[in-house]
């Protein structure tokens, strides 16, 4: 017999053991590799608990029959077909803001680590150097710092940029110059182009949709500064990989961070072999107040829709309408 609520990725703590004392509950933490096994697993269920490594698509939900929501623990949603189930009436939930703040601060720390090539200098440390000028690295303070997308995390990290005393230049269509979000992180809002152009450090914080598929290409670094940086620690694939990689090697721009990538996991390839890069494996979200967050904001959820109750967070409707 199939669990009420199936969990296909790693996601685990207090929350799910309040869940488990309600419903049956089965936690698969490497189900999301195979869509045919979460597939056979589907018949039966009533909430199907993801991150954002299952792809929850029109053909995965043809296998539900009984499907009431499925709760996405993160913010993004480029994994989640909402308008396929929607049409099956099933409530999708996420948690847009639960994990916000500890982007912002891993940003923060890979610019800091980016700026002052932390890494690379405990790493020869370690090796027994002390090459002082070979660290010599740039302060933030007085330095552009430019935004691109200042929704929740984007105003987040401008705020905290601001902090640090550094100017922020903001590109956002859908933020206008008297929105509360200019107004706080007194951003000078401006086009794309622009912002690459004046910034020291650009940091990228839109949600992957079709328009922003590979936004940030060779073209658009070479319109960065050559001494800038840049920062993704939204979605990998708004940035075309091979064009940033080109951009690295020919010093277009001085350095990048990525917490996210094209491909996760990714293939190993020449991203790891460059110094002026900082890797991470998607792990911005990853702190325990963030995660603690996030899984009690999910749970819930699910645990108020299948017990006939509405859900806070969702995005689509409230309550199933099957
Ligand atoms: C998010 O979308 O909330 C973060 O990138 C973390 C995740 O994808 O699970």
């Amino acid at each position: 017999m199939s669990a009420e609520i199936l969990i296909t990725e790693n996601i685990g703590g207090y929350w799910i053991g309040e869940l488990k004392k309600r419903f049956t509950v089965a936690v698969e933490p490497d189900l999301w590799r195979s869509a045919d096994q979460i597939k056979s697993r589907l018949p039966g269920c009533r909430a199907l608990i993801v991150r954002n490594q299952t792809r929850v698509d029109a053909e995965l939900l043809s296998a539900t029959d009984n499907l009431k929501i499925v709760g996405r623990a993160g913010a993004g949603l480029d994994n989640i077909e909402v308008p396929a189930a929607t049409a099956k009436g099933i409530v999708v939930v996420s948690t847009p803001d639960q994990n916000s703040i500890s982007v912002a601060e891993l940003v923060i720390g890979v610019m800091l680590a980016l700026a002052r090539k932390i890494p690379a200098a405990n790493q020869s440390t370690r090796a027994g150097g002390w090459d002082r000028q070979q660290f010599a690295g740039t302060e933030l303070y007085g330095k552009n710092f430019g935004v691109i997308g200042l929704g929740r995390i984007g105003f987040l990290t401008a705020i905290r940029a601001r902090a640090l005393g550094m100017r922020i230049l903001a590109h956002d269509q859908f933020v206008s110059p008297d929105s509360v979000a200019a107004a706080e992180t007194h951003a000078q809002l401006m086009d794309l182009d622009s912002v690459l152009a004046q910034s020291d450090f650009v940091s990228c914080h839109t949600p992957l949709t079709p328009e922003t598929r590979h936004l940030f290409n060779y073209e658009r670094f070479c319109r960065m500064k050559p001494a800038a940086f840049f920062l993704n620690l939204a979605r990998g694939e708004v940035v075309d990989e091979a064009g940033l990689v080109r951009a690295l090697q020919e010093k277009k721009i001085a350095g990048a961070g990525l917490d996210v990538r094209e491909q996760e996991p990714p293939q190993p390839g020449p991203l790891a072999g460059l110094e002026n890069v900082i890797l991470t494996p998607h792990i911005a979200a990853f702190t325990c107040e963030a995660q603690e967050r996030v899984v009690a904001a999910v749970c819930q959820d699910v645990a108020a829709v299948l017990s006939g109750g509405a859900a806070k967070n969702f995005v689509n409707f409230p309550k199933p309408k099957n």
